[in-house]
């Protein structure tokens, strides 16, 4: 999972929405409907797309002005930029799927966590307010860019994180929830990152009056799991939880209440990563500052995992804003969001997250309801590796993102990586060129030439049509 959807204003690549300009994401949309056509062409009739027919996929039709999502109706605009390739996900509930490790995942946390309630099955679509502007996000955040995030339109969207539905938790008067659902961000290409993943979001609330005191009691009843396997880095200063200035306690929070609230989430995650990774060996997790629009203090639990610090989870004490917009202005709580497919990755070892989607026995049947068991390889089909070099016209600019969305919804789950691996700018014209290096594989068979030729001519002419650019 990456965070960049809650960084800071200039903290996230791809800041700066190149394609902002009026028009250009109707001729986007034309020419995904266009792509689509191309790729599915014995499956759908042109101009009228509607997947309906495989299991778990949620039937959708697009046309230039209207799309309908299992009957629902909403106004295409210039911010639409949904791909039938992601429509296509949005029915697949993974978290639900009972012996899937996502859903095995999910339930561990949901026993671990017992007396919170749980909330599994709200619908991806969320309005733009829901998503952003309940939570604080500033008008210019980096998440909302269409390079970003999935707009169905405007004002509506696939929701980015499951924080989207804290507000409407809290205004329903509940204190300790989860809620566990499927996210959507548009983002690169590579073994850790997938445009669909679950988080799992986790809220508790206390008296503002009465924090430390629940607090202490709370701490006690939770206990401390021993793990000799689970280092954690600086858990003992988890109780003077950082009061920088980079990262500071709300200033109408009593000191006192909100540092018990920190301690009490971070002690909550611990023992939570305690007993997760029980079994794993050695497993280095640590705690960073972090910023997030709608918590402070806040702050990012990593694992180290194959020499690399993975973030796991986002969390901190609730902006007071959000407690009085749910109406509990004396009330003072914490929340964070667990990325599952991270989690599970270690748990599970799963290389790739491609694996998750794959509908293959191989994979599937390799996992019980309630079981965390090693994932077995099957097999590691041989690569296929394509470059594509091109021009990037200076004026109309280039965003990873766009690119990396193109070849998604050409290759679909074909497309293991996409990597620039040049850049240079031309002396004379100032013309700047990008080469990528794409690896196609099949997580369940062989992938032939003729198939990986096509597919990468389809990707040649679409960069040239959809993005402007021109190949060398
Ligand atoms: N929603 C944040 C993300 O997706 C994670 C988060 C959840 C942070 C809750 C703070 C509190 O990155």
């Amino acid at each position: 999972m990456s965070c960049r959807i809650c960084k800071p204003r200039g903290g996230g690549r791809g800041y700066i929405n190149l394609f902002g300009k009026i028009g250009y994401c109707n001729n986007f949309i034309k020419s995904n409907f266009h792509n689509f056509i191309d790729v599915n062409r014995k499956n759908f009739t042109t101009g009228n797309l509607k997947s309906n027919d495989a299991k778990d996929e949620a039937s959708f039709t697009i046309t230039s002005d209207t799309i309908r999502i299992d009957g629902q109706s909403f106004p295409v605009d210039d911010f639409t930029n949904v791909t039938p390739n992601i429509l296509s996900k949005i029915k697949r509930q993974l978290h639900l799927h009972q012996s899937h490790p996502i859903s095995i995942l999910r339930n561990l946390i949901e026993t671990q966590l017992n007396d919170f309630r749980h909330f599994n099955s709200f619908s991806p679509i969320v309005s733009t307010r829901q998503n952003f502007d309940d939570l604080g996000f500033p008008i210019d955040h980096v998440g909302r860019n269409k390079t970003d995030s999935y707009y169905i339109n405007r004002s509506v969207m696939l929701r980015t994180h499951t924080s989207a539905h804290q507000l409407q938790i809290l205004s329903a008067g509940e204190n300790k929830f989860l809620v566990s659902a499927d996210v959507y961000r548009r983002d690169e290409i590579d073994s850790n990152h997938y445009p669909v993943f679950h988080q799992m979001e986790g809220v508790q609330v206390f008296d503002v009056a009465e924090a430390k005191e629940q607090v202490s009691c709370d701490i006690t009843k939770i206990g401390q799991f021993n793990s000799a396997c689970v280092l954690i880095s600086n858990e003992a200063d988890t109780d003077t939880s950082t009061n920088n200035q980079k990262n500071p306690i709300q200033f109408c929070h009593p000191v006192e209440a909100a540092n018990s609230v920190g301690l009490h989430l971070k002690h909550t995650l611990n023992e939570l990563v305690k007993r997760l990774f029980k079994d794993e060996k050695e497993l280095k997790v640590r705690w960073i500052d972090a910023y997030f629009p709608f918590t402070s203090p806040s702050w990012e639990m990593e694992v180290l995992y194959q020499g690399k610090w993975l973030e796991i989870c986002g969390c901190g004490v609730i902006l007071q804003d959000l407690m009085n917009k749910a109406v509990r202005p004396n009330e003072i709580g914490w929340a964070f969001g667990l990325g599952l497919e991270r989690i599970a990755m270690v748990l599970f070892d799963i290389p790739d997250i491609r694996l998750f989607w794959s509908n293959d026995p191989r994979f599937l049947d390799q996992f019980t309801t309630n079981e965390i068991k090693k994932f077995k390889p099957f097999s590691k089909y041989p690569a296929s590796t394509r470059d594509i070099s091109f021009w990037v016209d200076n004026n109309k600019g280039f965003h990873e993102n766009n690119f990396c969305e193109l070849v998604r919804s050409i290759a679909g789950d074909l497309v293991e990586d996409a990597k620039m691996i040049d850049e240079f700018v031309h002396p004379i014209s100032k013309r700047r060129s990008l080469c990528y290096r794409i690896i196609y594989r099949s997580m369940d068979r062989n992938v032939t030439n003729e198939e990986i030729n096509q597919i990468q001519l389809d990707v040649q002419k679409e960069v040239q049509t959809q993005l402007g650019v021109i190949l060398r």
